[in-house]
């Protein structure tokens, strides 16, 4: 398609713009930093092994106890250079430090809170699968934008509800970035020749209707009941209730999952079990069901903890961990429905009795 026919984000962004005359330009300018620190992520994941950058960083143990990558550490600090100096924010929370991010006094500060995961799904970065980067843009409390005091972590526990913007990059075959500031779901493809990103996808919408299921069944033994009823009803396959066969993917990058489910619909789930109640869930409330939770609603999908919409949440700490279910709407509802309603658990029940495969 010849360059005059094709959408930059910075022109997309220009024309969202023209809908809010009175905005200062400040988001756009923070997209299109965080725009740049992904492309920069992009060529460190690009060169593999050849950069030097695969493997673990040696000694470096995240706040959630995971060992991280050097590339974890790398795409960490790419965000932050990229979004520190533009005066568009007041503060930075990351999965990869433990406290938020204070904006040196060299620099202004503004109106926004930038989080993210910067490089998610970082078990597949040695073996060369998949991975992305995944943000949530907030507005900063009112006293901290009219004091510019520090920010405290307090200043990021706002229901995602909240979010001004959420988007990922997916670092796959081609790099993306999809993106919505609250008018839908827009993604760009990455064009490796000029480094800038093209409007490639507009107004993705997750469709209604789904065949294929995503769960890490290596977690069966610790589901909760409803969730073993939802997976048994999609293994029975056209024999069981459902009527229909199901496909089943694990990706275990959540971009990855996320991304496909947009493209084509399905389900994801990384539910809460009960393997340690502690962690009520694997995943990160504010930097990865949050954003995932964004884009899923605004293209018509749904985000859910099983048992109320992941965006009504309110968080109660800056690395909180949550039960996680997205995907298309239909589905998602049907296990909100089974999370409400008294689970079968009798033996003679045909999903939880002797045959089910599922059966604890
Ligand atoms: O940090 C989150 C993550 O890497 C997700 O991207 C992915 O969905 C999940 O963890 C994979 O978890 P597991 O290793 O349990 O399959």
């Amino acid at each position: 398609m010849p360059l005059s026919q094709r959408t930059t984000l910075t022109q997309f962004l220009i024309e969202q713009r023209r809908r809010h005359p009175s905005a200062s330009g400040d988001f756009n300018a923070l997209v299109l930093d965080v725009a740049l620190a992904c492309k920069a992520i992009a060529r460190s994941v690009a060169f593999g092994a050849l950069g030097g950058v695969l493997g673990a960083q040696a000694g470096s143990i995240n706040v959630q106890g995971e060992e991280q990558k050097k590339l974890d550490v790398i795409s960490n600090q790419l965000f932050v250079s990229a979004n520190e100096w533009g005066g568009h924010l007041a503060g930075m929370a990351s999965e990869e430090m433990d406290e938020p991010y204070n904006i040196p006094s060299i620099y202004p500060r503004g109106k926004y809170l930038l989080v993210f995961d910067p490089l998610d799904g970082s078990s597949n970065i040695d073996v060369n699968v998949s991975v992305g980067s995944i943000f949530s843009i907030l507005r900063a409390p009112q006293d901290v934008i009219d004091s510019g005091r520090d920010v405290t972590a307090a200043d990021f526990l706002q229901p995602g509800c909240q979010q001004l913007a959420a988007g990922y990059a997916l670092y796959g075959p081609s790099t993306m970035l999809v993106l919505s500031v609250g008018t839908g779901v827009h993604g760009f493809t990455l064009d490796p020749n000029l480094g800038e990103f093209f409007l490639s996808h507009p107004d993705i919408r997750v469709p209604e209707e789904t065949q294929e299921f995503a769960i890490n069944a290596s977690n069966s033994r610790f589901w909760e009941l409803p969730v073993k009823r939802y997976v048994d009803e999609c293994l029975a396959g056209k024999t069981g209730p459902r009527g229909k066969d199901f496909n089943m993917r694990w990706i275990a990058s959540m971009v990855a999952e996320a991304h496909r489910i947009l493209m084509r619909g399905g389900v994801f789930l990384y539910p809460r079990d009960m393997r340690d109640p502690t962690k009520p869930g694997r995943l990160r409330l504010l930097y990865e069901a949050n954003p995932v939770g964004f884009l899923m609603e605004q293209a018509g999908g749904r985000a859910s903890t099983g048992r109320e919409p992941i965006l009504h949440v309110q968080p109660t700490s800056l690395h909180q961990r949550i039960g996680l279910v997205f995907g298309s709407k239909s589905e998602v509802e049907r296990i909100e429905r089974y999370h409400r309603e008294p689970t079968p658990i009798k033996d003679d029940n045909p999903l939880f009795g002797e045959r089910s495969l599922f059966r604890d």
